[in-house]
């Protein structure tokens, strides 16, 4: 029975390391636990119909549940307005402590810059602005593992040197 009810839930726990949104997020463990709700209700629906009982109203509730989870845990944009601006070379220094043993042309973590993605100068920064803000800033997904150990507080000044335009020297 509980594995029949868990085999949704099961294959979104395994897949989930895609989805840095979810796991990433500080009420991770309530969002895994709405997903395993809704994941044994799609199950209950297939288990429905192959008693010959098709009730659509599981899938459609269940769409909707998944959507509205979607909305409420969307990565939010921070304003900019009234903040200090935050000189660059403290977002180098961060970035130069917590992504270059990876992200570097000569990394030490890696054997080469995962995806090619590189972090030495002020330039490559620049230009990876927006994914660093996605990776780093909304869904927690880098560091890898946060194995460079960077805190919330340097997100935060990631996040908002970001928001006030991504400026460099
Ligand atoms: C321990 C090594 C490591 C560290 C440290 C690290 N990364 Fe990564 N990064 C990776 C790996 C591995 C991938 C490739 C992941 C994949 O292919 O799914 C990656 C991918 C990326 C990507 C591309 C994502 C994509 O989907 O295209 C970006 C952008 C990125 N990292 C930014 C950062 C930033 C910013 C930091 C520092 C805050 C950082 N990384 C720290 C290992 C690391």
């Amino acid at each position: 029975m509980h594995n029949n009810y868990l085999t949704l839930p099961v294959v979104f726990t395994m897949l989930s390391n895609h989805f840095p949104f979810t796991y990433g997020h500080s009420y991770a463990w309530l969002i895994l636990v709405v997903l395993l709700v809704i994941g044994a209700w799609i199950r209950h629906f297939f288990n429905l119909r192959h008693m010959g009982r098709t009730v659509w109203a599981i899938p459609v509730t269940a769409a909707i549940a998944i959507a509205v989870l979607a909305i409420l845990i969307r990565p939010q944009t921070e304003s900019a307005a009234g903040t200090p601006a935050v000189p660059f070379a403290q977002v180098a220094k961060i970035v130069g402590q917590r992504c270059a043993a990876c992200h570097s042309d000569h990394p030490t973590r890696m054997a080469s810059a995962p995806r090619g993605v590189k972090l030495d100068t002020a330039a490559e920064i620049k230009a990876q602005a927006q994914a660093i803000k996605e990776q780093a800033v909304q869904t927690k997904a880098m560091p890898l593992g946060n194995v460079t150990g960077m805190t919330q507080a340097e997100r935060d000044l990631l996040g908002r040197w970001l928001a006030q335009g991504a400026r460099i020297p």
